[in-house]
């Protein structure tokens, strides 16, 4: 078969990655957002972004570039907030920053991170740590070391993490309580409560760390314990389709106890006009927030994608995403693939639920914008999902236009053509996202340091986690 990406396109998309290499006392440590020369305008696309990075680091051992992955990790384990007494100002123990950059100091460089309270909003960076888990994975999996993960300090980074991801919450759902902009979307949009992004990478980040600690370690039996409830609890509650959709527009609502099937109260006149037309099409995917009597119908690229390269969605469901995906192509994937939600919301939606945020207007930035970074995932997922043709297309034809374009962050308007109205150039998760997508697509049995096998164990868990009255097995 034909190389997917012409040899110009990622000879481009690797100079951007390179030039955007970061040291700490020669040692490369990470990649900032965007080396276009406009990116040192006193925001922070200067920094290395931990999500960023991730995508990155899926290029970069695809190439055989350990060094920069094992600098960021040790880095990243340095920053992570400590123990400390109790208090609200500080990031809690076990948090990772969202970013960092280095600084010149008295006796040479510093590194200096942002756990949000220099980010724009002050958002938290619930993602992070998640990510960083993952990328730890990746690394061992492809650089065959396992030392880095004994040291104690990693070990003791990990249990940190788990110790603030898995405690004792004021709610009873396996589901992650998160406030607005903790994730990739870092502004307002309406995806506080239980955004599925979020819920599906803490998945891939449960398993990850299930894999990382020792068979015998204390806390691997809460882990996989939160991993069955997690994973039946979005299988069946956020998956939408049109048996589902039809069940939930004839749901009796107000019901108490335990056989309740409208667990959440969801109102079927939440459900909008152009979800109902969308699943008759076929298909099926997760929804995009699932809280009291709140069902966010939009849909999510990311928390998608994730959900069937992490292996929370079912291989039918998997299946069932990617004919929607076929299915609504021109929505979905558009001139540059990936749309990150969809559908935009606008007039007083978007004054409303965003604060009328100008970066975020209808089909532009978070607000129903085109992800190229996203690419990875799409291609991840669909390696999973087996023989998608449609995909190679998809990514030829993106990496094309971002060549053309020099590697945008993100692009606008409804079929995502646009070059986005804010968006930085040569940004290098854009260029990244081409580059892994490419590396996995060309070469089907190549390895993925970041893919999930499936496990029996964790299957029979997820099974056994069905709480009563939640009944129907979800396909
Ligand atoms: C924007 C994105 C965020 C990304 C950052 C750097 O803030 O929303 O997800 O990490 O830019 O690229």
């Amino acid at each position: 078969m034909a190389e997917l990406l012409p040899a110009d396109v990622v000879e481009s998309a690797w100079s951007v990655l390179d030039a955007g290499r970061m040291h700490l006392r020669g040692a490369p440590i990470g990649l900032c957002a965007s080396v276009e020369d406009t990116a040192d305008d006193g925001l922070n696309y200067r920094e290395c972004f931990t999500r960023d990075f991730a995508v990155a680091a899926a290029a970069l051992l695809g190439r055989g570039d350990h060094e920069i992955v094992r600098g960021f990790l040790t880095t990243l384990r340095s920053l992570q907030a400590h123990d400390h007494d109790i208090d609200c100002v500080r990031p809690s123990p076990g948090l990772m920053p969202a970013s960092f950059r280095i600084d010149a100091a008295e006796n040479g460089e510093r590194v200096v991170a942002d756990y949000g309270q220099r980010a724009i909003a002050r958002v938290t960076p619930v993602d992070a740590a998640l990510w960083w888990l993952l990328v730890l994975r990746a690394y061992q999996r492809a650089a065959g070391d396992r030392a880095l993960t004994r040291e104690p300090e990693t070990i003791e980074a990990i249990e940190r993490i788990l110790r603030l991801y898995l405690a004792p919450r004021f709610e009873m759902v396996p589901t992650l309580l998160v406030p607005d902009g903790a994730g990739m979307i870092d502004r307002r949009m309406g995806v506080y409560g239980h955004p599925l992004d979020v819920q599906a990478l803490f998945f891939a980040a449960l398993r990850a760390a299930r894999e990382l600690l020792p068979s015998d370690h204390a806390m691997q039996p809460a882990v996989l314990r939160r991993l069955g409830q997690l994973g039946w609890h979005v299988r069946w509650s956020y998956w939408l389709d049109e048996e589902r959709l039809g069940a939930l527009y004839r749901f009796g609502v107000e019901q108490f106890g335990d056989s309740a099937s409208n667990r959440f109260n969801i109102y079927p006149d939440t459900i909008p006009t152009w979800a109902m037309r969308w699943l008759q099409r076929g298909g099926g995917y997760f929804a995009g927030n699932l809280g009291p009597a709140r069902m966010d119908f939009r849909f999510f690229a990311l928390g998608n994608l994730l959900a069937v390269a992490g292996g929370l969605a079912t291989e039918e469901q998997g299946r069932a995403l990617f004919a929607l995906v076929e299915a609504h192509q021109e929505d979905l994937l558009g001139v540059v693939p990936m749309k990150l939600v969809h559908p935009a919301l606008e007039n007083d939606a978007w004054r409303m639920v965003t604060g009328a945020d100008p970066k975020n207007r209808a089909w532009s930035y978070h607000n129903g914008g085109s992800w190229p970074f996203l690419m990875w995932s799409l291609a991840q997922a669909g390696r999973r999902v087996g023989d998608v043709d449609w995909l190679r297309d998809a990514v030829a034809r993106g990496a094309e236009r971002l060549r053309r374009d020099d590697w945008p962050e993100y692009y606008d308007g409804p079929l995502g053509g646009l070059v986005g109205r804010y968006a930085r150039l040569r940004q290098t998760w854009s260029a990244a996202g081409v580059l892994a997508a490419g590396q996995l697509l060309d070469d089907p049995s190549s390895p993925d340091a970041f893919a999930f096998e499936s496990d029996a164990e964790l299957e029979a868990h997820i099974r056994d986690s069905a709480s009563p009255g939640s009944a129907p097995e979800p396909s």
